[in-house]
Parts: structure tokens; sequence; C-alpha cells
């Protein structure tokens, strides 16, 4: 696997692997309460509390090797996807053929990037990984696809993020297999096309909306990942818990997996802290009411929520009735910026069935007023103003 020194966010963690479970707890809760140890692309992500955030914070990150599953089989959930990727690599690796180029969009901790190293794994190939920001100049976009060998996956992490000439650069690149270097200036401009080898470009995305429509239809396959549900977020949970050798009752698989917000990487988290918690409440075994003390102590409630989501629906509610209010009113109240409230606390609610997103403002649903127990008024005009809240941006 090759990772490109100037990825920043997500290069894996080679270092040995700690066994004293204590000293990474101790590892983790400084991580978390250390603001500088915090990646920019978390910042946004501050507000909410690091425990329920699906960014992926560092100690995500360290357990992320052990976790991630590495072959279709072992990768829960998102069966659609799933169908498609098994059926087309089957095909691909049956006439000898790379697979056609792949885009996931969806929000974070979904399992994008694990279904990139997936792909890689089930061709038998190499992953070269990067991501948008870092490629900026020719040089960058040409230094990577020259790495590139036969049926090999190139994963571009966040493109919408590529600038306009990396992006202008890879189109022949995904298009033909060929690459334009240019050289000198003027009338002296010379190009010279030089041929890749054939690779599967995979892109992923939390905002399918600022991909150019020219970039997104040079991909075979563009998928939307979906949030989990119960029944798959308990697999998870259960694996992990298995994987990290932690005992849990069923009933604990299950306290976990209904507060993990519909995101495997939350639900893994949300297991380090149960079983933190255990361990230091000296349980050999995490039974039900432990998960639920432990997920009680971590401020996380029975939906999931966190304290700034009930603000969010309070607001809506307590505030203004219910709504419709715009969501600048909103971010402004909440003290949020509107790209973060979008982003980062509206898709769980609107999924969920909380809020709905109307022309004329964020409204609460009847579901927001029975969860902050407060007496809902007649809904019957809510839903009349109510759209799609999948509502797809293409
Ligand atoms: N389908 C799945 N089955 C089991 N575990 C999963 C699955 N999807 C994701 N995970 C776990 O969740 C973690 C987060 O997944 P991943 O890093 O692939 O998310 P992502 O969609 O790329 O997020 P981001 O948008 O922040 O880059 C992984 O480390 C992996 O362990
Ligand atoms: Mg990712």
């Amino acid at each position: 696997m090759t990772i490109i020194p100037s990825y920043q966010g997500k290069s894996p963690d080679n270092s040995p692997s700690r066994p004293d479970k204590v000293a990474q707890a101790k590892d983790e809760k400084s991580v978390l309460d250390d603001p500088q140890t915090v990646s920019v692309t978390e910042s946004k992500a501050r507000k909410r509390s690091l425990v329920l955030s699906a960014q992926e914070t560092p100690a995500d990150n360290r357990s992320d090797n052990a976790l991630r599953p590495q072959t279709l089989s072992e990768y829960v959930g998102q069966s659609r996807i799933k169908a498609m990727m098994q059926m087309s690599i089957v095909a691909a690796k049956g006439r000898n053929e790379s697979l056609d180029h792949v885009l996931f969009y969806g929000p974070p901790g979904l399992g994008k990037t694990t279904l990139a190293k997936v792909i890689a794994n089930e061709m038998g190939a190499n992953i070269h990984m990067a991501s948008g920001p870092s490629l900026e100049r020719p040089r960058d976009i040409i230094g990577l696809v020259h790495q590139l060998e036969k049926h090999d996956v190139l994963f571009i992490d966040e493109i919408h993020r590529l600038s306009r000439v990396a992006e202008e650069l890879l189109y022949p690149a995904i298009e033909d297999f060929v690459i334009d270097l240019t050289s000198g200036k003027g009338q002296a401009t010379r190009t010279m096309r030089l041929p890749l080898p054939r690779f599967t470009l995979v892109g992923a995305t939390t905002k399918a909306g600022m991909i150019s429509n020219a970039l997104r239809d040079r991909f075979g396959f563009v998928c939307r990942l979906e949030f989990y549900n119960q029944e798959e977020l308990c697999a998870i949970v259960a694996r992990t818990t298995k994987i990290l050798n932690v005992k849990a009752e069923e009933k604990a698989v299950q306290v976990i997996a209904s507060r993990a917000r519909g995101t495997p990487r939350i639900a893994n988290r949300l297991v380090r802290l149960v079983r933190d918690y255990g361990q230091y409440q000296g349980k050999d075994v995490i039974d039900e009411g432990t998960a639920i003390a432990a997920l009680e102590s971590y401020q996380v409630d029975t939906s999931g929520l966190d304290s700034t989501d009930r603000r969010f629906l309070e607001i809506l509610i307590d505030n203004y009735n219910g709504g419709p209010v715009g969501v600048e009113t909103i971010a402004a109240t909440l003290g949020e910026d509107r790209d973060t409230l979008e982003d980062v606390y509206e898709p769980f609610l609107i999924q969920n069935g909380f809020i709905h997103r109307t022309p004329r403002g964020r409204m609460a649903t009847a579901k927001a007023y029975q969860h902050l127990k407060r007496k809902a008024p007649n809904m019957q005009l809510n839903l009349d103003l109510a759209v799609d809240p999948l509502e797809e941006k293409w």
C-alpha cells in the first residue's frame, strides 16, 4: 500500500499496539481533551461532544487498522453497494480488466475509505491514497499516477476539494489512461502524452453537491452510503467487541448500537468507551446496565443525541413553536456556522425523523416533541410543509 506523504489526515498508525488497556484508555482521554491533537478537519465538529462526532479522532485512527473490515464479506450492511461491487469485481477480474471508476458519497464515518480498501483487497491490487487538497499542483498528480501499476486503486478522499488544474489533468488519466505533460512557456510550450496502466479511481466525498458534473460523469459507479440500521449496527458492535476482546452481553450490544447514530465509526468509539468504563468498574462482562451507565456518563442519550442536538431541538420547539425556522437563525442561536449545522448536525436529525427540512425552514417533528417530553401541537400543518428529507443533491 502506498501512502502519499503530503496526505496529513488519515495515514495508518504503524506504531506497535499497546497491550496495556489502561494506558490506552488514558491515552484516548488525553487525546479527546487536548485541542492541539485534534486535526483541522475535526475543528468543525469541535462544539459537538467528540464522543458523538462522526469525524475521525486520533483515537479512532489508532484502532482503525484492527477494526476495518478487509473483505466484502466482512463489511456489514450497504447491501446494494456490496452486491454491485461483488458482481463488477468478479466480472472485471474474469476479463482481466480494471474495475470501472467508483465514487462514494455520504456522511462521515459510514465506511467510504473502508470500501476503497476492500475493493483493492478484492481486486488483489495495491491502493494508493491521497486527498483532494494535497493534490494542488500538476506535479502532485503526475507523481501520484506515475506510481500506478495495472489494476491498482487510486483513492482520492475529499475529492470535491481537488483544484481545477488537478481535476483537468485527471480527466484524460481516468478516461483514456494517459497523462499530458506540458513543458516550456508561450510558443515553446510542448505537450507530451504518456500512457498509464489501467487503474481504478475511487473517489470519496461527504459533499456530493460540490463535485463538478464533468468529474462526476466520469465515474462508472456513483454510490451513496446510507446510515446503518439497528441490526447492522449490532453486527458491527458485536464484531468490534470480539476483535477488542471485550465480553459483552447481547443486550449491552443492542444498547451501544442503538446510540451510535447509524454510524460505524461512532459505534466503534462507543464500544471503546464502554470497555474503559467497564474496566474501571471492575466488570469482566459488560451487561446492559453497565452499557447504559457508561453511555449516560458520556451524556449520550437513548437516541444517540448529545447536548447540542437536544439544544437544536429545544430552540425549534421552545423558542419558535416547532418552526419553520431559517437555518441561519438556528445557527446564530446555537453559535454555529450554517455549514456545520447542515453537515454535522442535520443529516442524522433529518434521517431519524426529528426534524423536517421545508422550503420555509426547519421544523420539529412529533418525534422531537416526544423525545424532549414536550406536548406536541397538531402536527398536520407541519407535515404538509415537509419535503423529502433525503432530498437528493443531484
Ligand atoms: N460496513 C462496515 N462494517 C464494519 N465496520 C465498518 C463499516 N464501515 C465502516 N466501518 C468502521 O468504521 C470506521 C470508519 O469508516 P471509514 O473511515 O471508512 O469512514 P468514511 O466514510 O471514510 O469516513 P470519512 O468521511 O470521515 O472519511 C472504520 O474504521 C471501520 O472500522
Ligand atoms: Mg474516509
